[in-house]
């Protein structure tokens, strides 16, 4: 009787251990080895029915299973098989005869957690075995649970972000139209003070002041409402028969002033042939001010923008070019993404909220066009191509 030192044996209940065998000599075998164990640490069952050891197995009646290879007409591995297929596992030690070491192979394969062979079968190795398998399998289930607490716990705080980011985008709405409401009465006292035209130069100076700021105020208000339309997917265009010309002509207008500002060369090339599209002239007007606001911002005093229109087959190619600061590699493929913004330590300007180039992705989209942006790096200025479908003439 030899006892393995590197496995300390606790004082617990005795193991409940099954053997499903049909023949009864090893019946008697198996008892008489178990009953060798010191401090009987097992109690046997026994039966011989493949059914009623597949049954027991399921329904994991027993802390461990001894398995004949032959059953009647059917094997062990098939009643593993079988068990498993229900997906149970057990902690199984199938018992072999000599030299079947495909067996054996294909035992574990089945789910065994060890084979023994009968001939040479002593009750240290047989218990070595059954203990074994109950650790292991003690193990694995240990195991099985920590993974199901752990996914449950992921779920859990997967539904909490969930639920913050909801309640970010309802944020988001309230806000835009409490910082709305005041504005309308503010526009509408400055509009009063200009018409009451107070000659006074300090005056004036103030009022046109306080329009400028409105004026800025109000266009953060509305793009911060539109994210929230794009949050929510409430965001509508109105498609009407245009001109690339018309969509031009008030972006320009919008924009012209900016550029004469920061003394910024725009050199504009349009073709004068019309160039038909169903679009949105307010979004359309929206998308490139949006881009050619960005490059004037973005581009030194001095620089310069091209603002290019080519009309090519069935859709008409836009491209916004400057000699500004430039994009690095590693941040192209992020500014389309809401409240983006490159290091805006290293601009001047400290306007914007990052959310300019989403709109103008989703815009763009919408009208079943693309939008992509293009540079060589820091320093060496940036190209945004937008492409737009045109209606067959
Ligand atoms: N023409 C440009 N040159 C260099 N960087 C740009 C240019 N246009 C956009 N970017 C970068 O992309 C970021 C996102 O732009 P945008 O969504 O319009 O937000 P915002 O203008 O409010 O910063 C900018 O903050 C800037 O870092
Ligand atoms: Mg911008």
């Amino acid at each position: 009787m030899s006892t393995d030192p590197k496995v300390e044996r606790e004082p617990v209940a005795p193991l409940l251990v099954l053997l499903i065998d049909d023949d009864e000599d090893d019946r008697f075998l198996t008892a008489e080895r178990l009953g060798d164990v010191p401090g009987k640490p097992y109690t046997l069952d026994w039966t011989p029915y493949y059914s009623e050891g597949l049954e027991a197995i399921c329904a994991g009646s027993h802390d461990a299973y001894l398995l004949d290879f032959r059953l009647g007409k059917q094997t062990g591995i098939e009643l593993l098989r079988e068990a498993r297929a229900r997906g149970r596992s057990a902690p199984v030690i199938l018992f072999t005869s000599q030299g079947q070491s495909r067996t054996d192979l294909e035992a574990l394969d089945a789910g065994a957690d060890d084979y023994l062979e009968k001939a040479g079968l002593t009750s240290a190795l047989l218990d070595r075995a059954i203990r074994y398998a109950v650790a292991q399998s003690r193990e694995s289930a240990e195991l099985e649970r920590k993974v199901r607490e752990r996914t449950n716990e992921l779920a859990q705080a997967n539904a909490a972000l969930r639920d913050a980011d909801r309640r970010k985008d309802e944020f988001l709405a309230i806000l835009a139209h409490e910082l709305r409401n005041p504005l309308t009465p503010i526009m509408n006292a400055l509009e009063i003070l200009r018409l009451a035209n107070d000659t006074g130069e300090p005056v004036r100076r103030q009022r046109e002041r306080m329009e400028r700021q409105v004026a800025q105020l109000k266009r953060l208000v509305e793009d911060l409402l539109d994210v929230s339309r794009i949050t929510t997917g409430k965001l509508r265009l109105t498609l009407e028969p245009l001109t690339i010309q018309d969509v031009m002509e008030s972006v320009l207008d919008m924009s012209r002033s900016q550029f004469e500002k920061v003394q910024l060369e725009l050199i504009v090339d349009i073709p004068t042939q019309p160039v038909r599209l169903e679009g949105d002239c307010v979004r359309l007007t929206q998308v490139f001010c949006n881009v050619l606001n960005n490059a004037a911002k973005f581009t030194e005093p001095g620089g310069r923008v091209w603002l290019t229109v080519v009309p090519s087959g069935n859709r008409v190619t836009v491209t916004i070019r400057d000699t500004g600061v430039g994009i690095s590699a590693n941040a192209l493929p992020q500014i389309f993404a809401l409240f983006t913004q490159v290091d805006r330590t290293l601009h001047r300007s400290q306007t914007g909220l990052g959310i300019g180039l989403a709109l103008v992705r989703r815009l763009v989209e919408m009208h079943g066009g693309t939008v992509s942006a293009h540079s060589d790096g820091p320093g060496t200025g940036a190209t945004f191509t937008i492409h737009l479908p045109v209606t067959r003439t």
